[in-house]
């Protein structure tokens, strides 16, 4: 089945070629036989992907068991013939070695939000199982503080949907309920839970609230994530990918 294909602009097409130079370089820098790999999911993340199936295609890689963070990054591996198991089968309960991903904004001490295409809560599996953690982003993702440009996606149950808004509101936040595209209504994770994308007005501390959104009712993870800084591949627009060292 393919998906419907959009015509790119040419700074779009220049932006995804900037993607796809930083997730080839990731791969080719990280990835080694036998690793247990987490992949991400994203329009970033899918260049690291395709960059491990032509490798494991060529025989250049070999061994690698893969988690797969999202229906997509699944669909994407099953094209490629990658090899992925869950995090529970005996393949990768032990852990990953390795997780490349994608993100919304990155702050300087390389702390994340996630979870714009809806993946956050196995996107932060993967990331906390994981012993090496890498992130691929531009450079136009690169801000001083996380929370107040990018909305932070917080997923809840259902029924949690009004109260946790509510919550959210108190904390500062101004909320949307994150609406579907070509479907009626909220968008639906993986799980059965809906998005709340929370813009605070002010610099949050992301750590502190890392913890504190996880305990309003209802709120199964939210996008800070900064329990296992990054080494950070950031595609610059002169053509250029800088490696930020994780701190
Ligand atoms: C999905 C994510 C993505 O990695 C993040 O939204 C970045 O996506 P893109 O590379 O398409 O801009 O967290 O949940």
């Amino acid at each position: 089945m393919e998906q419907d294909s959009n015509r790119m602009t040419k700074d779009e097409g220049q932006l995804q070629q900037l993607k796809m130079s930083a997730g080839r370089a990731v791969v080719d820098d990280m990835v080694k036989c036998g690793m247990k790999l987490g992949l991400g999911t994203g329009s970033t993340a899918i260049h690291a992907v395709r960059r491990t199936g032509e490798l494991l295609a060529q025989g250049q890689l070999c061994d690698i068991s893969v988690f797969a963070t999202s229906f997509q990054t699944e669909i994407e591996c099953e094209k490629l013939d990658i090899p992925f198991y869950t995090l529970n089968s005996r393949e990768l309960s032990s852990g990953l070695d390795l997780t490349i991903d994608g993100a919304d904004e990155v702050d300087p001490q390389s702390r994340l939000i996630k979870g714009g295409g809806g993946a956050m809560l196995i996107e932060k599996l993967a990331a906390y199982a994981s012993v090496l953690y890498a992130i691929i982003v531009d450079e136009s993702k690169i801000v001083e503080n996380l929370g107040t440009g990018f909305p932070v996606p917080v997923e809840v149950v259902p029924e949690a949907r009004v109260q946790a808004a509510k919550a959210l509101d108190k904390m500062g936040a101004v909320v949307y309920l994150r609406e579907a595209l070509r479907k009626a209504g909220p968008v639906i994770t993986e799980h059965g839970n809906v998005i709340l994308d929370a813009r605070f007005g002010s610099p949050v501390d992301p750590a502190f609230m890392e913890t504190e959104l996880n305990r309003i009712p209802g709120v199964v993870e939210n996008g800070f994530f900064t329990r296992n800084p990054p080494v950070v591949y950031i595609a610059c627009s002169k053509g250029t990918v800088e490696i930020r060292k994780k701190p």
